[in-house]
């Protein structure tokens, strides 16, 4: 993996928000068809990272190269078509709550590809059959739980075949089943899509699932970036932290089951 071409290169990245700085001089790059996890508190600027990389903040220093182009220099035409080759599914989902689930899939198709309307139908379905939301078609994003829109927004970035998906806290909210799909929608995508895919993420278990490199942001700089185990253990305080206090919590949680039912937790035992 590590021979792979540079997909996607940020280097020097600076974004500010009136007096505050939030990214001080981000670089990262990452490899085609892998998955790359940012890490980071809350509020360390993980989501501005992306934005920033997508063009929906303003970045103040630094550049960010994206399949070959970089993206401060080009024209908003030049832009528009690059933004074809990316697929983003944001935090919420941010579906078009007046059109159905279908119809906020066709809407990419219909704007950027001119394709019959029975063409864009055959693609949407398969888009829908994708993400396992087939049986969805027709409802409204408000009839849909949280897990199922989360997979509606997913159908929606891929509508155009992106080479690149960014994900900004795809199971953020879901139940562990739930996620555990998500984790495998991804997985399925990059082996046989070979997309690469950058997602924020809080959850261990995704993490541990799907990651092959990752990236932690604080105090507005890189603290750690490489593949997963290398980056695990290089004895990184911050890294560690955050790996062992999700452990910690997970065999709290499980103390507390076995206190409630009065067990004790065999010696040794998984
Ligand atoms: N549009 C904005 N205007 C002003 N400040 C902003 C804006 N967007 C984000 N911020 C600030 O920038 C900082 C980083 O925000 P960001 O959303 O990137 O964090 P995050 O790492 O994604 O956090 P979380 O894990 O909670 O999603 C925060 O302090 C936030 O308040
Ligand atoms: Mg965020």
């Amino acid at each position: 993996m590590t021979d792979a071409p540079a997909i996607l290169e940020v280097r020097g990245m600076i974004v500010r928000y009136g007096a505050k700085t939030i990214l001080d001089g981000v670089d990262m790059t990452v490899q085609q068809g892998e998955i790359r996890v940012i890490l980071g508190g809350s509020g360390s600027g993980k989501s501005t990272l992306l934005k920033g990389i997508l063009g929906l903040t303003d970045v103040v220093g630094g550049k960010a190269t994206m399949l070959g182009q970089e993206l401060t220099g080009l024209s908003e035409k030049a832009r528009g078509l690059l933004m074809q080759r990316i697929g983003v599914l944001f935090q919420n989902g941010a579906l078009f709550g007046s059109l159905t689930v279908g119809e906020n899939i066709a809407l990419p198709l219909r704007e950027h590809r001119k394709l019959p309307e029975g063409a864009i139908a055959e693609l949407v379905r398969m888009k829908l059959a994708q993400v396992d939301l087939g049986h969805a078609e027709n409802l409204y994003p408000s009839e849909l739980s949280g897990g199922m829109r989360k997979r509606a927004g997913l159908a929606r970035a891929l509508a155009l075949d992106p080479e690149i998906l960014f994900c900004d806290e795809p199971s953020a909210g879901l139940d562990p089943l739930t996620s555990a799909e998500m984790d495998n929608l991804i997985l399925t995508l990059r082996d046989r899509l070979k997309m690469t895919v950058v997602i924020v993420t809080h959850e261990l278990a995704s993490i541990e699932a799907i990651a092959d490199s990752l990236i932690m942001v604080g105090g507005g700089k890189v603290i750690a970036e490489g593949p997963m185990a290398e980056v695990r253990g290089r004895g990184i305080v911050a890294v560690d932290e955050f790996f062992a206090r999700k452990t910690k919590t997970a065999a709290k949680q499980e103390m507390s089951v076995a206190d409630l039912f009065g067990l004790t937790p065999a010696k040794g035992g998984a």
